[in-house]
């Protein structure tokens, strides 16, 4: 059985004070031994995060970690081993910010999400179209692409270990979310490639949505039968907002 799983991604957000205060609201919220709830703060605020959360059953994972994964001369970047160390769990790979501001190549997610696993962190790699392919009706050819970049390079066994976050670019930070059955329809292909390849692999990987999940909508999100819950953006910065989103997978 998979068990659900809430990814609160915080992106660029964030002061001291700020954390503090979410923090407090995390510590309060009541949790759902069946989900398993991740933060994502950044860099700056990783150890503070996790301080704060100790014995809290919340998980701390990194929003970026570096290409290669033991410390050395890579001025501005942090160390996956460095992440470990300091007691992350898991880093998210491939996030559309990180693909397209940044221009992030398939190569350099390849190098991130195996330095990861290396020093033990759990990748969570994000896929997604943009509107324009999603017109074109090239979303499954975008979608099965980005994981394929992954799966040849380290085969399918690596997904043991790891965690696929499906998230339409057009719905980040939009307000506009796909729909439950448009969700569904990505995440069974991406079960279903999976497990042309292994069906174990596939029948354990948690497959997140990500999009514009709030507390309205992500129980019916969550209902479908190939959706284990949510990467959740905006909503995560608010404690009570993503307390009901992890309730809502635990229901
Ligand atoms: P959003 O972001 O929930 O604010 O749309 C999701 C994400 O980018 O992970």
């Amino acid at each position: 059985m998979r068990r659900p799983m809430v990814a609160g991604n915080w992106k660029m957000h964030g002061t001291r004070a700020g954390v503090a205060e979410l923090l407090e609201g995390l510590n309060n919220m009541p949790m759902s031994s069946e989900v398993e709830v991740a933060v994502f703060p950044s860099a700056l605020h990783v150890a503070q995060v996790i301080d704060g959360l100790e014995g809290s059953g919340i998980a701390v994972g990194a929003q970026n970690s570096a290409i290669q994964s033991e410390q050395g001369a890579l001025t501005g970047e942090v160390a996956p081993s460095q992440l470990a160390e300091t007691g992350c769990k898991l880093v998210l790979v491939g996030h559309s910010e990180r693909r397209q501001i940044i221009g992030e190549s398939e190569e350099v997610l390849q190098q991130k999400f195996a330095a990861a696993q290396a020093c033990g962190l759990k990748p969570v790699l994000c896929v997604g179209e943009t509107l324009e392919e999603r017109e074109a009706g090239k979303t499954l050819e975008v979608v099965g692409r980005q994981l394929s970049s992954i799966i040849e390079a380290f085969g399918v066994a690596a997904f043991a270990n790891a965690v696929v976050a499906y998230e339409p670019v057009w719905a980040i930070g939009t307000g506009l979310t796909a729909s439950p059955q448009q969700a569904q329809d990505v995440h069974a292909a991406i079960r279903a490639q999976f497990a042309t390849k292994d069906a174990e692999v596939a029948a354990n990987l948690q497959l997140l949505y990500g999009g514009s999940v709030k507390a309205a909508n992500a129980a019916e999100l969550f209902g479908m039968p190939d959706i284990d819950g949510g990467l959740i953006g905006g909503a995560s910065l608010n404690a009570d907002e993503f307390g009901a989103i992890c309730r809502a997978a635990g229901n």
